[in-house]
């Protein structure tokens, strides 16, 4: 099987920045509260940025990168991808407009897909897949969300974990070590949000529940992908979750000794940023030079359907 190989990246979040105290003057709440039930510092709330204009900043970022270091030509990319559940439009997809921002090719597929805060993961194996019938060629994959627009800011315990931005990745098939897997069963009561036409298009979460449900497929999730690739937690060397607590990454990095490091968090300055977290986190990571090559990366991701997905990939 294809393996598939993360070329360059890119990340966009919104200017303006609030803070756990600028939360407490909309709903009541403390930064000491935040910080301690999440690890959330701070996040990126969209003025003048849209879903779009993040998915657009962060794939230019990621594609400018990948001319530089492959020398590959937008016409290349044959494939654009978003994932998100906050698109500006029903129709067209934002990976529509991306495919038209950047000047890419008319014979480019270009589609979004929704499977929230797993849907970069999702996305990750559908590019692969599609990238199988393309040889020698690209897929941009973007995780946008503007979450802020379906919060509800009179709710205390949703809207303080969310936050926009977008990350970006440029990829191609290669023949290192790949394992994939994805899931969902179903549920649509613990964390959902109504369509276009309903009465309200708010955000609704049960938080415990979710809770719950995240440490346990976190934890599953990961273990499988090991399986998967005939490896252990010792082989690897960082696993990125879906930032959504950060006390659900430490309670799933507990069953891990030893290796407590190897998880990366950055939710502090971003929150919760659904599809985007993934990719925002690799972009980051890449730039602290923490990633080098040949090293084994496992992404895991969870979110509302419910979905979960974890992937093996080598860097
Ligand atoms: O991408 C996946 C999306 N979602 C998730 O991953 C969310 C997973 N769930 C969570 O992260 C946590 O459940 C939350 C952070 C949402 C909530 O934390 P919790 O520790 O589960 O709190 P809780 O809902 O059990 O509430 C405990 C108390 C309640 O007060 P009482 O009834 O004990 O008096 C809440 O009313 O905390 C109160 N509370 C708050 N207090 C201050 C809830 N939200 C807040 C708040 N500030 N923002």
């Amino acid at each position: 099987m294809k393996g598939i190989h993360i070329v360059a990246t890119g990340r966009a979040v919104p200017k303006k920045i609030v803070t756990n105290d600028d939360m407490s003057k909309i709903v009541d709440t403390s930064h000491e509260w935040i910080v301690t039930r999440t690890g959330i510092c701070q996040r990126h709330i969209c003025e003048e940025e849209t879903c779009t204009t993040l998915a657009v900043e962060a794939a230019q970022k990621a594609l400018k990168e990948a001319i530089q270091k492959e020398g590959i030509k937008p016409e290349d990319i044959k494939v654009v991808v978003v994932a998100s559940v906050t698109s500006e439009y029903s129709f067209p997809s934002t990976a529509c407009l991306v495919q038209q921002a950047l000047g890419l090719s008319q014979d480019t597929m270009s589609f979004d897909i929704g499977a929230a805060c797993s849907g970069f993961l999702y996305g990750l194996e559908v590019c692969r897949s599609l990238l199988m019938a393309q040889e020698g060629k690209y897929a941009l994959l973007i995780g946008s969300e503007q979450l802020s627009r379906v919060l509800d800011f009179t709710e205390r315990s949703s809207c303080i974990l969310f936050g926009d931005g977008a990350g970006a990745a440029v990829l191609r098939l290669d023949d290192s070590l790949y394992a994939h897997r994805a899931w969902s069963d179903g549920n649509k009561d613990v964390l959902y949000c109504k369509g276009a036409g309903q009465e309200e298009m708010k955000l609704r979460m049960e938080g415990q529940d979710v809770f719950k449900f995240a440490v346990r497929v976190l934890k599953q999730g990961l273990d499988t992908i090991l399986t998967d690739g005939e490896i252990t937690i010792e082989d690897v060397d960082y696993v990125v979750c879906h930032q959504a607590n950060k006390r659900i990454i430490e309670h799933v990095m507990k069953k891990y000794p030893g290796h407590e490091q190897k998880f990366y968090m950055n939710i502090e300055n971003y929150a919760n940023t659904s599809g985007a977290s993934i990719p925002i986190a690799l972009d980051e990571m890449r730039e602290e030079g923490l990633l080098q090559e040949g090293m084994k990366i496992v992404l895991v991701g969870f979110g509302a359907g419910l979905t979960w997905s974890s992937a093996l990939i080598t860097i």
